[in-house]
């Protein structure tokens, strides 16, 4: 009896050992696939290219002028250095002096041209998409960032999903209002409803990112 148990304890610890170690391989091979096994899995392929329309939005200027790399915001479709020195201060919301909401309301006022949203604020330098040249990230790393709990709020694809659906600061990009000189600020490149049918293909493909830099 006691040497039958002695022969099965270390089986079942082989098993469980080899069982763990298939599972580990084949969720390596999911996250190392990449574009490469895309034309064997649909799926997948669907999943990179939706990633590249939402990439395409989140790299445009409405949203990569508040998502910094640098300590102040940026505006216009040109991406200039946002004017008055405005800089980003404490968590994103300016110095007391110069404060976003002590311009910027909660909703855009046309009359002037200071765009508005709820708590005006830049996005956390951990949610940069574009280096301190003012280049845009790859869109491989920026889909690592997004991805990345530990520099998203600890989103899962669920939550980014919402938020793409209805962060207040993600809809003013449809809805940007006026410039100064009371022409319209361009939307992004694609509408609110592709670009949340998009993110919604993405993350049900299991939010894959494509390989490389
Ligand atoms: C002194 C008033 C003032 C302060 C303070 C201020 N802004 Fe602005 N901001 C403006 C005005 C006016 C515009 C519109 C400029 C334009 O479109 O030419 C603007 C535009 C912007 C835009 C550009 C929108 C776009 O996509 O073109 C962003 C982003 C922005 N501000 C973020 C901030 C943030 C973040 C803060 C705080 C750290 C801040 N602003 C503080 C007045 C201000
Ligand atoms: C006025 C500034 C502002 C604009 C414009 C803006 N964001 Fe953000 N964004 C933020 C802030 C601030 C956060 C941090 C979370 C929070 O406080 O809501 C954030 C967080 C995020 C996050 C989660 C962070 C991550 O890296 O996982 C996503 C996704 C996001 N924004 C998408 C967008 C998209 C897409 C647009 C344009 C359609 C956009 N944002 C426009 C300020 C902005």
């Amino acid at each position: 009896m006691l040497a039958n148990l002695r022969l099965l304890f270390p089986t079942s610890v082989l098993t469980l050992i080899l069982f763990a170690t298939c599972i580990g391989l084949s969720t390596r091979t999911n996250i190392e696939t990449g574009a490469s096994a895309s034309a064997a899995d649909p799926k997948l392929a669907e999943g990179l290219a939706a990633w590249e329309q939402v990439y395409s939005v989140m790299v445009s200027p409405r949203c990569i002028n508040c998502h910094t790399a640098t300590n102040y915001p940026q505006q216009g479709d040109d991406r200039h250095r946002h004017f008055a020195n405005v800089i980003r201060g404490r968590e994103g919301r300016g110095v007391p002096a110069l404060s976003c909401i002590g311009c910027h309301q909660e909703v855009n006022a046309d009359s002037t041209g200071v765009p508005g949203g709820p708590d005006w604020h830049l996005a956390p330098l951990s949610m940069r998409w574009q280096d301190t040249n003012n280049h845009p990230l790859s869109s491989a790393i920026v889909c690592r960032s997004v991805t990345d709990r530990s520099t998203n709020e600890n989103m899962d694809g669920r939550a980014l999903l919402t938020h793409h659906e209805e962060a207040a600061l993600v809809l003013w990009a449809w809805n940007p209002g006026r410039r100064p000189d009371g022409s319209m600020r361009t939307p992004p490149p694609i509408s609110h409803e592709a670009f949340l049918a998009a993110t919604r293909t993405w993350v049900e493909a299991g939010a894959p990112c494509p390989r490389g830099k």
